[in-house]
Formats: C-alpha cells, structure tokens, sequence
C-alpha cells in the first residue's frame, strides 16, 4: 500500500462528483453537480493544467438491493443495466468530458477497499459494539432522533428529506472511532478556512463537529449486497464508507502508487449540501485515522427544487435532462442551470425562466451577435475578414473590456466555482460588443465611399471579440462555441479551439486578417422553429 510519504504532489487539478445511486435514472438534480464539474475541469484544462475529472456510480447498499428485489433482477444486474442504459449515455450526451468512470462494484474499488478497512482495524481505529437506532434507506443513513419528523402514529418517524417513515436498526456490527476526531477536525478547519464552501456550508459543519461526535456504524449484518469486512464476512461494510473511497480507489490508491502522488489530495470534491457531513466530517476523519492527506476543498451546492421540495425521482418530481435538451439543446442547458442558480444556493427550475433566458441571452445577444458579424463580413469582404487600420478609441474600450471580463471570468469560474457570476461577466462582455455596432453602425458605414477603412476596423473588432468569447465560452457551451471558431476560420491560423489559453484569450488581434468567415449554423435557433421541426 502507499505510504504517507509518497502523497505530497500537488501537481494535478483533481475534481470529482459525487457517485450517484444507480437504483433510479438520472435527473435535473443529478446533473447540474456533473455539468459544474465539467465546466470547471474544462476551464483548467484550458488553463492549460494538468486535470482529472472523475464521477461514477455507488451500486452497494439497501437501496439498491431492494430495488433490484422489486424488479427481479439481482443487484450487480439492476446496476450494469443502469449504469450503461441510463447513466453512461446521459453524460455522453451531456459532453462529460469525465477522465474516469468508477463503479463500486469494480474489483480496483472493492479490493483497495478491504485493504483500508483492514488497516484501519489493524490500528485499532475499528472495533466491534451494537447499533440501536433509525435509519433512513432513501438517505443510506442512520439518523439522529432529534431530527426526525412526527410520522403518522405515535411511533412513526419521519426522514427529514425524504417525508418516508425511518427503519428502525438493532444490530451488532463495527464501529468507526469518529468521535476521537472531533478536536483535530476543528483544528483542521481552523488551519484551512478555505476547506468547506461556502461559507454557510463551513457553518454548519462546524457546529455540528463542535457537539460532540458519536462514533460511526460502518458495518451491516442483515444482507449481503456490499464489501465483506476482511476479518469478518458476516459484515458487508456500510455503504458510505465503501462509496467515500471511490476518490482514492479511482485515483490508483494502492495500486497506482504514482498516479496517486499525481492526484491526491483532490482539488475539489463536488458535493450536494445533503451529503456535506458525509464529505466534510466522516472522510476526512477516515483519511486521517489511514495516515492519508485530506482534500482541498468541499464545495456543497444547493438544490433543485421542485414546488418547495428537493426534486427527486422517490417524490415522483424527478425530470428528466433529455426532455430539456430535446427542446432546448444541450448546450443552453448546460448553460440555463449554472447561469440562472448561484452555485451554493437552492434553485427552481421553471420553463418560462428558461425560455426568456435562451431567447434574450443567448439567441438574442450572443446567437445574432455572431451571425451579424459573419453575414457582415461575407457581405461586404467575400468572408476574408479585414485588418483593422483605423483602431482607435472606440475599438480600444472593446479591447480593454475584454481583459476584465476574461480576468474576472477566470477568477469566479476557475478559483470561486461562481459559475453564475462568471458567465455573467462574459455576457456583460457580449453585451458591450452589440453596444459598440449599435453605436458603429457598420451597415451605414458601408454605404459611404470612404468608410471602408472604418467598416473593416469595426468588423474586425467584433470578429476579434467573437474569437475570445467562443474561446471564453467553450468550457461552458462545447458545441456552440466550436460552430464560432469554425465560422470564424480561426483554427488554421490559431490552432484547436481546446488548445487555446485562458492566459492568451485576451491578447488582442490574436485572430488574422485574412482568416476566412463564413455563416455557418445558426448557434441558437428560435425555439418556435425549433419546435416546429
Ligand atoms: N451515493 C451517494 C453519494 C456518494 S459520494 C461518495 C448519493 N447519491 S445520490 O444519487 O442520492 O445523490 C447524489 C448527488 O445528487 C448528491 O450530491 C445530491 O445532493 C444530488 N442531488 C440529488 N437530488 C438533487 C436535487 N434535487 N438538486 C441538486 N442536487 C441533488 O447521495
């Protein structure tokens, strides 16, 4: 096994999601993590960083074991069915661009697994004692009396998040010394302000670490579907404490000693705030306890929530992403969700806020910004874009707002995950370019016989300005962006549109005179003809 001292790389830009339950398809909720994640990895790809992006799926646990009872299958068949009928596709479909994929059903996983927990009892950090208490399956969690609901009977109590009546457990199994972790968790909270994000989410972890911590069950006796404990095959381990794992199994933990040094400690764990105690708490007390450096950071997100509540598909609000991109696109749903919902915050998914944002925002500002230019230039230049020899100080003021929408955009996309903030700074950008043709006026600069100095300047400016946004916008909106940098003739002059640097991108007149502009697709057609269609 790898030892502490081969840890201490911080080379790489490790980000990860959580690893969803394969008992159900995927919904809104589920993917707007995997779409942040995609975006921020693709952002520091094109940083030009070294970067792993990996997700996967959690396919041990009663939830899963009685969802492939109900439907007749056993539960390595009910997740393989899944995973490459429902959960692959979508993030295909999605342009996940993951590095990796793991299922906790693999052998890399669940043998690096018995290894951990075996090391963790040999230094005495498990030991054997009886459960008494609720559980919730929806959640996978044992629960605190204190925050369940009153139920129906006098007896019954409710799960705070899923309103369903908890299980109530009274088993013998293994125990996790949590509780010895408390003091030097503050600690390291204390000494990493920036560990748990935002700062709500950091609050509430603290106070919850400052009572005193219990220790944790991490063992069942009552069914089979899980890890067998290595000295004890009466025992399949408690299925969060085998999915937690998966950040370090995937990453070569104990057989990969390299590619371990590479990417471990992750950069970012990508987690919803429901699972924020299981991230921010119970993994690294684990990490600790294995000797193993813990991440950088956790950042929770909010949720999507349907009609006051959680979307999920247990409460029947599940929707599926396929049916808005089949009327949308994918690209403008990658963008609607992080654009329209501060990461961090809570969110509601509504058709009317969707359509006005793709109709204003993206078909509107960007979609004819790009397609004026290019009929402009094809109009007026045979599609061989000009060189600019009347830059002045209209073009200048176009120039400098590109160097402070791409630094701020590079700040609160890449450092902050404030996806929202950072969209909105290249749009404020897009914005200022369809300001600067009103103001131009090219098509009656056109018309004036010696205008044709000032006419190439100013097409030239907004071609130039249109080559930073596809660039700008490319981590974001894949497919969209690369139909600009096609139509703007960039590639043969500049390179791949995925080569191109976030430090470069505002470098002006980077695009060359000469480059040859044509039309191309419409990037966001209207959503009536699309609908027609
Ligand atoms: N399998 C565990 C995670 C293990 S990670 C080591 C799990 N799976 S889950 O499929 O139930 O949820 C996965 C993620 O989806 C969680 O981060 C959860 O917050 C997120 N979401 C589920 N419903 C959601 C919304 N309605 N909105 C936003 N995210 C939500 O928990």
């Amino acid at each position: 096994m790898a030892a502490l001292e081969d840890h201490t790389s911080t080379d790489a830009y490790y980000v990860t999601t959580p690893i969803y339950y394969v008992n159900d398809r995927p919904h809104l909720g589920h993917a707007y993590t995997t779409v942040a994640g995609d975006v921020l990895t693709r952002w520091h790809r094109q940083r030009g960083e070294d970067v792993w992006y990996l997700t996967g799926t959690d396919e041990h646990g009663q939830k899963i074991l009685r969802t492939a009872e109900a439907n007749g299958v056993t539960p390595q068949q009910w997740c393989d069915k899944l995973v490459e009928e429902a959960w692959k596709p979508l993030w295909e479909h999605l342009r996940i661009a993951n590095d990796d994929f793991i299922r906790t059903t693999q052998a890399r996983h669940t043998d690096r697994v018995q290894e951990f927990v075996q090391d963790l009892y040999d230094k005495g950090e498990i030991y054997q004692g009886s459960y008494t208490g609720p559980y919730c399956v929806g959640c996978e969690e044992y629960k605190l009396p204190g925050e369940l609901l009153p139920g129906a009977t006098e007896d019954e109590k409710l799960c705070p998040v899923h309103k369903r009546p908890v299980e109530w457990l009274e088993e013998e199994n293994y125990f996790f010394r949590l509780s010895a972790y408390g003091p030097k968790l503050l600690e390291f909270y204390a000494a990493n302000p920036d560990f748990i994000q935002p700062a709500s989410a950091r609050n509430e972890v603290l106070r919850f670490v400052e009572q005193d911590l219990k220790d944790l069950s991490i063992s069942r006796s009552t069914f089979d579907w899980g890890v067998p404990l290595p000295w004890d095959d009466k025992h399949v381990l408690y299925v969060w404490v085998d999915a937690l794992q998966n950040y370090i199994t995937a990453a070569g933990y104990g057989s990969d000693p390299e590619r371990f040094a590479r990417l471990w400690p992750a950069s970012v764990h990508l987690v919803g705030k429901d699972i924020l105690r299981f991230h921010a708490v119970i993994w690294p007390a684990m990490l600790m306890a294995a000797g193993l450096p813990l991440p950088r950071r956790v950042v929770a997100n909010g949720w999507l929530m349907v009609g006051g509540e959680k979307m999920s598909k247990s409460n029947l609000t599940g929707i599926a992403p396929t049916d808005l991109t089949s009327h949308f696109g994918v690209d403008a749903y990658r963008y609607y969700f992080l654009r329209a919902i501060p990461f961090g915050t809570d969110g509601s998914f509504s058709w009317e806020d969707f359509t006005a944002r793709y109709t204003s925002e993206l078909a509107n500002d960007f979609g004819n910004l790009a397609s004026r230019v290019a009929a402009m230039v094809g109009k007026y230049f045979d599609g061989a874009l000009p060189a600019a020899t009347d830059h002045g100080p209209a073009e200048q003021a176009v120039a400098d707002a590109l160097v402070r929408a791409a630094a701020e955009a590079d700040r609160k996309i890449g450092e902050e995950l404030d996806f929202a903030g950072g969209i909105a700074a290249v749009f404020e950008f897009v914005k200022l370019v369809n300001g600067y043709l009103t103001e131009q006026e090219p098509w009656k600069v056109a018309k004036s016989p010696d205008g044709r100095d000032r006419l190439a300047t100013v097409l030239y400016t907004a071609a130039e300005a249109l080559r930073a946004t596809a660039v700008l916008l490319n981590p974001l909106m894949p497919d969209s962006a690369a139909k600009l940098w096609a139509s703007l003739g960039a590639e043969p002059a500049l390179g791949a549109l995925a080569e191109q640097r976030i430090a470069t991108v505002a470098d002006w007149g980077r695009l060359p005179a000469g480059a040859t502009v044509t039309k191309g697709e419409i990037l966001f057609p209207r959503l009536e003809e699309k609908a027609a269609v």
